[in-house]
C-alpha cells in the first residue's frame, strides 16, 4: 500500500509573517489526516523559520531544489547538505520551472536528483510535457525520456528513496487541470515503464500529480488507482484550501 502523499510547493512566495501563519494553520490539518502525510516545500531562505515552526508536529518539510554539490565555489546556491542540516526530509527537483527558467537539463535533473539522495534528502522528481507535447501525443515519450536519465545516472532501484510528480506543465498555474482520466493514465505508463526495469519498485513508488490541483479537483484525482497524492502550487498558500486537499487524500 503506498500512502498518499500531499505536498505543497510554495514557490517564490511568502514573507516570515505568512510563512508562520500558514505553517501554524496546517499543524491541526496535518495532525488529523493520519491516512495522509503532508510536507511542504519553501523557499530557502525560510526552511529555518519552517523547521522552528514544524518541530514536534506532524508537518514535513523541503526544500523546492536544489544544487548538485555539496559545497564549494558556487555562488548563490544551495547545497543539498546545507537543507539537509535544516532537518527537510525533501528536495524537488526538475520542476518545469527550473527546466524553463535555468535551462536545466535532464541530464542536470539527473544529477540533482543523485546529489540529494547522497544528502539523506528524498528527491521529488517533477516530469511532465508542455502543451504543444500534450497536443502532439508526446506525453509519454517525454516523461519516459524524463525518467531516463534518472534511472541511468542512479538506476532504476533509486526510485525505493524517491518521489515522482507527474505535472503536466500547460496545467501549472493554470487553472486547467488534467482530467483524472487523462492524469490516471500517464501515472499507469509511468508507472508500467518503471516496472519494466523493476516491478517491486514501480509499485512502491509514490506518484503525485501536480497542475492546478485544488479542492474541487483534488478528491477524484486521488481517487485514481495510481495518483499517490498531489503537488500543489497556488492552492498550497492557502490554507483551508491546501487543508481540504489533505483531507481528500485522507
Ligand atoms: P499549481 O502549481 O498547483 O499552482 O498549478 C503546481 C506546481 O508547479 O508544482
Amino acid at each position: 500500500m503506498r500512502k498518499p502523499l500531499v505536498m505543497g510547493n510554495w514557490k517564490l512566495n511568502g514573507t516570515k509573517e505568512s510563512v508562520t501563519s500558514l505553517v501554524k494553520a496546517l499543524i491541526e490539518p496535518a495532525a488529523q489526516a493520519t491516512n495522509v502525510e503532508v510536507a511542504v516545500c519553501a523557499p530557502t531562505i525560510f526552511i529555518g523559520l519552517v523547521e522552528d515552526l514544524a518541530k514536534g508536529t506532524e508537518i514535513n518539510y523541503g526544500s523546492e531544489d536544489c544544487d548538485v554539490h555539496t559545497s564549494g565555489a558556487f555562488t548563490g546556491e544551495n547545497s543539498p547538505v546545507m537543507i539537509k542540516e535544516f532537518g527537510c526530509k525533501y528536495a524537488i527537483v526538475g520542476h518545469s520551472e527550473r527546466r524553463q527558467y535555468h535551462n536545466e537539463t535532464n541530464e542536470v535533473v539527473a544529477a540533482k536528483f543523485k546529489a540529494a539522495q547522497e544528502a539523506d534528502l528524498i528527491p521529488v522528481l517533477c516530469i511532465g510535457e508542455s502543451l504543444a507535447q500534450f497536443e502532439a501525443n508526446q506525453t509519454t515519450e517525454v516523461c519516459k525520456t524524463q525518467l531516463q536519465a534518472v534511472i541511468d545516472l542512479c538506476g532504476i532501484k533509486a526510485f525505493e528513496k524517491a518521489v515522482i510528480a507527474y505535472e503536466p506543465i500547460w496545467a501549472i498555474g493554470t487553472g486547467k487541470t488534467a482530467t483524472p482520466e487523462i492524469a490516471q493514465n500517464v501515472h499507469a505508463q509511468i508507472r508500467a515503464y518503471l516496472a519494466s526495469f523493476d516491478k517491486d519498485v514501480a509499485a512502491k513508488v509514490q506518484i503525485l500529480y501536480g497542475g492546478s490541483c485544488n479542492a474541487k479537483t483534488a478528491p477524484e484525482l486521488f481517487a485514481q488507482e495510481d495518483i499517490d497524492g498531489g503537488l500543489v502550487g497556488g492552492a498550497s498558500l492557502k490554507p483551508a484550501d491546501f487543508a481540504a486537499i489533505i483531507n481528500a487524500a485522507n
